[in-house]
């Protein structure tokens, strides 16, 4: 079976997932989107607003971001990274996702990361860090650096574009000045693995 018709099958079966109360008021289940060929896989934390109402990950302003980010060192979802996030329904008012969510969810998300063994995985903001990471810090110390993800994949968490849409200075030290020379780096190591 092709990876597509393995990711096709997981999304069918998470399309009619009811195993949370998030069932109950999500307009649409967002499960993925961008290219599934395993080199560069994002992980974000959860859908908002407009991802509700579209069923695409990251479609709002911190999806903008997130664009113009990868776009600027040349990569876009189009034919470079593939997007999901923790859980894939909206929780309400935009909250963080319950740890109970989170555990419902997880059997998606792990099957997208075995399905497309990605060699790269960006754990975008806390939430997605603390799912695959378990650090006595956050994501302002772990952010820029690499490390061992499943199936021999590098893991870096990054800042969430929506903490730097509230930081908007480019100053020498702060979230974006620091972010610019993350996506460096991540394309650095994507160049270098990518098949
Ligand atoms: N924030 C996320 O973490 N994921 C989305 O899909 C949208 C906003």
């Amino acid at each position: 079976m092709s990876l597509e018709e393995e990711l096709r099958l997981v999304k069918e079966k998470c399309l009619l997932c009811e195993k949370c109360p998030l069932s109950k008021t999500r307009t649409n289940v967002v499960f993925d989107d961008g290219i599934p060929n395993g080199n560069l896989m994002l992980i974000g934390e959860a859908p908002g607003f407009y991802e509700d109402k579209e069923g695409k990950p990251f479609v709002g302003k911190a999806g903008q971001l997130l664009d113009k980010i990868f776009n600027s060192v040349g990569l876009s979802r189009q034919k470079d990274v593939y997007i999901a996030n923790t859980i894939k329904c909206r929780p309400p008012n935009n909250r963080d996702p319950l740890d109970t969510e989170k555990v419902s969810c997880r059997e998606y998300l792990d099957r997208q990361v075995e399905i497309l063994k990605p060699k790269i995985i960006l754990l975008c903001g806390n939430v997605s860090l603390k799912s695959f990471l378990n650090l006595p810090y956050g994501i302002t110390k772990a952010r820029g650096n690499w490390f061992e993800g499943p199936f021999q994949s590098k893991m870096m968490p990054i800042y969430h574009p929506s903490y730097l849409l509230r930081n908007d200075s480019r100053e020498k030290g702060s979230p974006k000045w620091q972010m610019w020379q993350d996506i460096q780096e991540i394309k650095r190591m994507y160049e270098r693995l990518k098949s």
